[in-house]
Order: structure tokens, then C-alpha cells, then sequence
């Protein structure tokens, strides 16, 4: 920790200040000190958070149903998942578990790119995946930078869990009327926040576009890394979904119900708080994702949004209450499984956009009007 300070300090003695989304890359990605590619286990009872595929099976197997049906979509032929940032891997195994034992056809057509910035976690994947040789044959792993991806064009789908909110933002402020930036400087003693004019032309351009629904002294950030994503996304997909599973809302409902300090936090051992400065490389920084700044940069590169749901509703639709019914008598699981639909779980808080590209007015089962499910139980 007392090393990516003064790394970071360094840096900033050198340039001044620097952004909040240089500030987070280091934080977050510095090669060997970031929190995401230290040998930290940031997911599960010993990390920091749950994420959903750590929650319970079910999650991946639901992901599973909604693959089968968006390869069918696509004509049934070779269909090419590219999860980003997969953890252990449990969302991936889930899946393809599920769909080797119940889909066989889709399992034939089926490859599974992992896309992984941390070695650690790339390590932890291979051995769950690979040692028990259940799919091997079916998986690569691959990597992404700013300059793309290292595969060549795909159909199919790429998917993510968390992963848009862990990626680096700038930090802005309203301030009689303009929008300025807030960078992070160095006092000499600890780290102090600076406010100056918006770093770059191109993020003030995503200002002026992001309809944001801005009062004096409120605090919002811009997502350019994830907007660079959807960017190299568009390139790669030839024809196929983009499904991105996060916490966050509209522009509208982030910013106008939330108080006026934005959506960046941290997350230390199941807690969250606002320190940005403090456990350099020991604790996570995100921020909740802005689904109305996806949906809008998305169209810009000729991904069409299909549907933008709660996660709730994607769950139920896709069938978990029945699932959930098979298991009835085993209160454990019913405990368990309900974290991830439950509204004051991970239900409400947690979205899933779904967009396409070159595919015609697709139906979606984990994005139909909830008054138009039978349920089954
Ligand atoms: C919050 S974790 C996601 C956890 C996982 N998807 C799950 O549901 O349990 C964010 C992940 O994104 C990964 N990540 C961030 N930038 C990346 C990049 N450029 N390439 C690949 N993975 C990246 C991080 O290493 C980290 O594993």
C-alpha cells in the first residue's frame, strides 16, 4: 500500500494533478500494486463484495437460457461468448455447465473467451475450468487494452458482470452554473482535491451529451473507459448482443435521487465508505454505472438497445421462480437464491442492458413485460 502512494504522489508531483480517472487506473490497475491485479480475493465472504455468480448457480444457469435463446436468434451457428473480468470464473462455469447438460446443440457451437487483466484471477479460472477438463476444449482466454481486443471478429454475445463500474472514471462538479473537473493533487501531507477546468474537449463534448440533470455543487462522473469498451465492442461484434449485468440507472434516477456527492465508493470487507485516498490497492473503487450514457454512446457505434431491465425482472422472466420452486425444501438455497432478486437485494439495484447489432427487432425472453409471464409454479 505505502508503495502505490508514493507512486502515485510521484506521478502527481510531476504532472501538477491528475484526473480522477488517472488517480483510479493506478488505484485499481497499477500492473503489480492495483487492487485488481494484487493477489486480493475481492469477491465472496473473505473479500469485499458478493457479486452475483457468487451467489448462487442458478445466476449463470438463467445467463444460460438467455445465450440459447440469442443464439437461436442468430440462426444457430458458431456463437462466440466473450465475458470480461470473470473473477474465479463461476459465471462461466455455470453456464456452460448448464448449457453442455441442457443444450447439446448450442454446446456444439459454442466458444467461450475470457477476457482477464489480472494474472491471479486468470490463474484461479484456469484451474477451476480447465483441471476437471469439463469444457476445456470450448475455452481461450484473451485480453483487452485501450487499443482492443486480441481476438478476431465474433458472433454472439459479450457479457459482463461488473465490470463497467470497476472501470476508471472523472470525477465533475457543478460550480456556478459550469462544469468543472475534480482533480487529485498533493498537499505535501495527504492527498487534496483540486477543481479546474474539464481536462479534454472529448470529455466535454460527453458532458454536453450526457443529459445530466445537474443542480449547483452536484458531484458525477463520465465514464470514457467504458464508452472506449462499447467503441472496440462494435468493431469486433459482427453481428450479435452486448449484455451488461451492473448496479446503477437512467442519468435521471442516478443523479436526481442520489445526494449530491455522485456514485464513486469504495467497498472494504462487506462496507462501504467514501475514502478514495486511503487503503491504496486494499479496497475497491466504483462507481454506479450510468445505463442512459451506455444506451446513448452505444447507438453512436451501431449497437441498438434491445431492453433495459431491473435485474428482478430478467430473473423472473427468465424463470427463476420455478427454479426456485424445485427447490422448496431446502431453505438454505431459498435463502440464498432470493439475494438475487429480492428488491432490496441485488434485485433493484443491479440492471441488465441488453444491445444488438445487425440482428432485426429481437425478442428477448429476459427483457418481456413482466404481465405477459405465465409462471409455472
Ligand atoms: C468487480 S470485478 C468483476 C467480477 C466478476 N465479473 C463477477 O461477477 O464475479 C471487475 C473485473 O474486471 C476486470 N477488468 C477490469 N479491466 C479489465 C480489462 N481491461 N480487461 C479484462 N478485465 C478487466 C478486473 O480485473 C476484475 O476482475
Amino acid at each position: 500500500m505505502g508503495i502505490l502512494r508514493e507512486l502515485i504522489i510521484e506521478k502527481i508531483k510531476n504532472k501538477g494533478k491528475i484526473t480522477f480517472a488517472e488517480f483510479m487506473q493506478m488505484a485499481l490497475y497499477h500492473p503489480e500494486h492495483g487492487y485488481y491485479n494484487s493477489n486480493i480475493t475481492p469477491v465472496g465472504k473473505s473479500g469485499d463484495f458478493y457479486t452475483s455468480p457468487a451467489v448462487h448457480q442458478m445466476f449463470g444457469e438463467l445467463v444460460a437460457v438467455q445465450l440459447e435463446e440469442m443464439w437461436q436468434t442468430l440462426g444457430c451457428g458458431t456463437f462466440t461468448v466473450v465475458e470480461m473480468g470473470a473473477n474465479a470464473g463461476w459465471l462461466c462455469y455455470d453456464c456452460m455447465r448448464y448449457i453442455k447438460s441442457e443444450y447439446p446443440e448450442f454446446y456444439k457451437n459454442i466458444q467461450y473467451i475470457i477476457v482477464e487483466s489480472n494474472p491471479h484471477m486468470r490463474k484461479k479460472q484456469q484451474e477451476l475450468l480447465c483441471e476437471n477438463d469439463i469444457f476445456h476444449e470450448k475455452l481461450s482466454w484473451h485480453s483487452y487494452t485501450e487499443d482492443g481486443f486480441s481476438f478476431d471478429d465474433v458472433q454472439g454475445c459479450f457479457l459482463s458482470n461488473e465490470f463497467a463500474d470497476a472501470l476508471p472514471v472523472h470525477r465533475l462538479i457543478v460550480k456556478k452554473g459550469e462544469i468543472k473537473e475534480i482533480y487529485v493533487g498533493y498537499n505535501g501531507i495527504d492527498f487534496c482535491e483540486i477543481i479546474d477546468e474539464v481536462c479534454s474537449r472529448e470529455l466535454k463534448g460527453y458532458c454536453a451529451d450526457a443529459e445530466l440533470p445537474l443542480r449547483e455543487d452536484q458531484i458525477f462522473e463520465m465514464n470514457l473507459a467504458v464508452c472506449g469498451y462499447l467503441n472496440h465492442v462494435a468493431r469486433k461484434l459482427q453481428r450479435g448482443f452486448v449484455m451488461t449485468i451492473d448496479y446503477g440507472d437512467t442519468s435521471y434516477r442516478l443523479y436526481q435521487n442520489n445526494g449530491r456527492e455522485g456514485a464513486v465508493r469504495c467497498y472494504y470487507r462487506h462496507g462501504v465508505n467514501r475514502k478514495y485516498y486511503e487503503r491504496l490497492g486494499e479496497q475497491d473503487i466504483t462507481a454506479s454505472v450510468n445505463f442512459s450514457y451506455l444506451i446513448n454512446v452505444g447507438k453512436g457505434f451501431g449497437l441498438e438497445a434491445t431492453g433495459f431491465v431491473k435485474q428482478s425482472h430478467y430473473l423472473i422472466a427468465l424463470g427463476i421462480l420455478e427454479k426456485l420452486n424445485r427447490v422448496r425444501d431446502n431453505p438454505e438455497t431459498v435463502l440464498k437464491v432470493k439475494n438475487l432478486f429480492l428488491p432490496d437485494s441485488m434485485g433493484d439495484v443491479f440492471k441488465v442492458l441488453i444491445q444488438h447489432k445487425n440482428v432485426k427487432n429481437p425478442t428477448l425472453s429476459g427483457l418481456k413485460p413482466l404481465h405477459t409471464i405465465k409462471l409455472g409454479i
